[in-house]
């Protein structure tokens, strides 16, 4: 687990701000209440559980003793960009080591679905805002899941400046979806064969998770 963790640190850091903190969750009690709000089981069901936080309550105990009001800096959107770019570079260090040992991880922004409760249980103050969690633990022995394929390099991709190119575009995604329907259509004998479009369609349809500028606003974030 030390091992991860400094793994995660030795990303860089905007300004060397190092906006994140990381929760380490290995209290049953803990992981329960945490699975509640996720939804999802390998919440409880994982060798450790990461939670991923910005973190500004450090930057707040300096702005005790400061001459300049540092919290316009931090409270502001920008200071929200910095502490989310910051913990992602984190986490993904830490996902990429771990892999390397050979565990396996998933990353749960299910935790967001209740940042209260989630504040609450892991007793987080102002200045602090949850992120998303990462269960790392051994990989199943009847995991048989091949890489789910990524978007085409020539629709991620772009030479000098950004191609808006609709017709371009929306040929990529029309051959992605084939690719990800039978994706979906091998790994589950049949039984999935939705396109790619069709889940970002329910996905973001969904409109879910709308109260995160108030709970930012209410963390002391975002202010401006
Ligand atoms: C920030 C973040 C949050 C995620 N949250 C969840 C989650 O709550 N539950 C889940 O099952 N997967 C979650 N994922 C995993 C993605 O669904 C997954 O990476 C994506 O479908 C691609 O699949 P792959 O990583 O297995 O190739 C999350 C990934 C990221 C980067």
């Amino acid at each position: 687990m030390r091992k991860l963790v400094e793994a995660g640190q030795s990303a860089s850091t905007s300004s060397f701000l190092q906006a994140y903190s990381i929760i380490g969750v290995d209290d049953v009690k803990i992981k329960e209440n945490l699975k509640e709000v996720s939804g999802q089981p390998y919440v409880v069901e994982n060798g450790y559980l990461f939670v991923f936080v910005i973190d500004y309550y450090r930057h707040r105990l300096i702005d005790d003793n400061a001459e300049t009001n540092m919290e316009t800096a931090y409270g502001s959107t920008e200071g929200l960009l910095v502490g989310a770019i910051d913990a992602a570079l984190v986490a993904e260090n830490i996902a990429v080591t771990a892999e390397d040992m050979g565990y396996g991880i998933v990353f749960l922004g299910s935790l967001r679905n209740d940042v209260e409760r989630v504040r609450e249980i892991l007793n987080l103050p102002d200045y602090v805002f949850p992120l998303f969690g990462m269960a790392v633990g051994e990989p199943a022995d009847d995991e048989n899941g091949s890489a789910k394929p990524r978007l085409p390099f020539e629709h991620v991709f772009h030479h000098n400046q950004y191609n808006d190119d609709k017709e371009q575009q929306r040929e990529q995604i029309k051959q992605y979806d084939q690719t990800i329907s039978g994706y979906y259509d091998k790994r589950t004998n049949g039984q999935r064969q939705e396109t790619w479009s069709q889940q970002i369609e329910t996905f973001l349809g969904n409109k879910a998770r709308l109260d995160m500028l108030d709970q930012l606003r209410k963390a002391g974030l975002i202010q401006r």
